[in-house]
């Protein structure tokens, strides 16, 4: 897919997602098939950029491109700010982020708040563009509640301001995540766009990509928390769009070695203490469903190292898969 300048492998994007995004689980995603993968949102506010995690948010060593940077904050000089910096760090493209509606961000009017002030949003797009020499893309949700879906006016504000893609999350700001996503809206914005639309929400499996490509007519999709603790979720999906068959599902051993090599990433990364913490919730996403999971879980959730954590995770898989004399699935587990 051609996006924003660079040649993609597939249509299928890694939602942004703060605290799960970080730079081993977008290249993991990638290496599972993902065409591109956007950052956990940075924050705007340039005087936290000496804060460690915003360091380590800006740090892209060895990722495979394009890198997209997401950047959120409701004031225009600070955003074209953060995108000069984040392009300085390395980023090839600058997502914006006005489709969270996190507390934290909203609380300082930005995400998805910003979706109630047009001449703000409009503002905050031109300067962005502005600033940074690299493609700038957007991502909105339908709406600020469902009296107020200007999904189309933010479109064409969007495009007259030189913004290159815009990611629609098929909810309103109010709609949190509940109900189903609507895909009318996503469609509606798409029939009236002149740059490529991505559609985002409730994307679970590969038929569901199909259902919502041909739904929304969209350019690409894009998966947040299907992707979890199921980073292959996207090999199965390219799989899928090319031949109309199912992959079958990874077995037990694989999505070991899978976790272990997502793990050592961790590690090197976020150094041992905040990596074992932090792995704590990719170990309880890749372990959901699995029969003793949750006591699995509990006693990991208390383990301090980096080699306690270990040898519980390979414990857990290596009792699974010993369950018999051949290797599960992990649906078949899950069953
Ligand atoms: C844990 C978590 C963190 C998120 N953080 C961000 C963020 O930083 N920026 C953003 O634009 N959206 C964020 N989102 C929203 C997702 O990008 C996505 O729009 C939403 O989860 C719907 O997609 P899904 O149904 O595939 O998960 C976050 C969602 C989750 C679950």
């Amino acid at each position: 897919m051609q996006f924003a300048g660079y040649t993609l492998r597939n249509n299928l994007f890694v939602a942004p997602m703060a605290g799960v995004t970080d730079r081993p689980f977008r290249q993991l995603c990638k290496r599972m098939g993902a065409g591109l993968a956007v950052s956990e949102m940075v924050t705007s506010n340039s005087l936290l950029y000496g804060s460690a995690k915003t360091k380590r948010r800006a740090n892209h060593e060895g990722e495979v491109q394009p890198v997209s940077v997401q950047i959120a904050g409701a004031d225009p000089a600070m955003m074209a700010q953060a995108a000069r910096y984040n392009v300085d760090q390395g980023a090839q493209i600058i997502d914006i982020n006005m489709g969270c509606p996190a507390k934290k961000v909203c609380n300082v009017m930005a995400g998805s708040a910003l979706l109630q002030d047009e001449a703000l949003v409009g503002r905050i797009l031109d300067a962005v563009v502005r600033a940074a020499d690299v493609p700038v893309t957007l991502k909105i949700r339908t709406g600020w509640d469902k009296a107020h879906r200007n999904a189309l006016s933010i479109l064409k504000i969007a495009e007259s301001a030189g913004i290159r893609a815009l990611a629609v999350h098929g909810r309103t700001r109010a709609c949190g995540y509940s109900g189903e996503a609507e895909y009318d809206t996503i469609a509606a914005v798409k029939a009236e766009a002149r740059i490529p639309v991505i559609a985002n929400g409730d994307i679970t499996s590969p038929e569901k990509v199909k259902r919502v490509l041909d739904a929304t007519g969209a350019d690409a999709v894009m998966i947040g928390r299907a992707a979890q603790g199921r980073p292959w979720i996207f090999r199965e999906i390219e799989h899928f769009l090319a031949t109309g068959e199912k992959l079958p599902a990874p077995r037990v051993e694989e999505i070991h070695q899978l976790l272990r090599g997502h793990l050592a990433e961790l590690y090197d990364f976020y150094g041992a203490e905040t990596g074992v913490r932090v792995a704590r919730k990719h170990i309880s996403w890749y372990t959901r469903g699995l029969a003793g999971s949750a006591h699995f879980r509990h006693a990991m959730n208390q383990l301090p190292t980096i080699g306690a954590q270990l040898a519980a995770v390979d414990a857990f898989f290596l009792g699974l898969a010993a369950q018999n004399d051949r290797l599960y699935t992990i649906e078949e587990l899950a069953a």
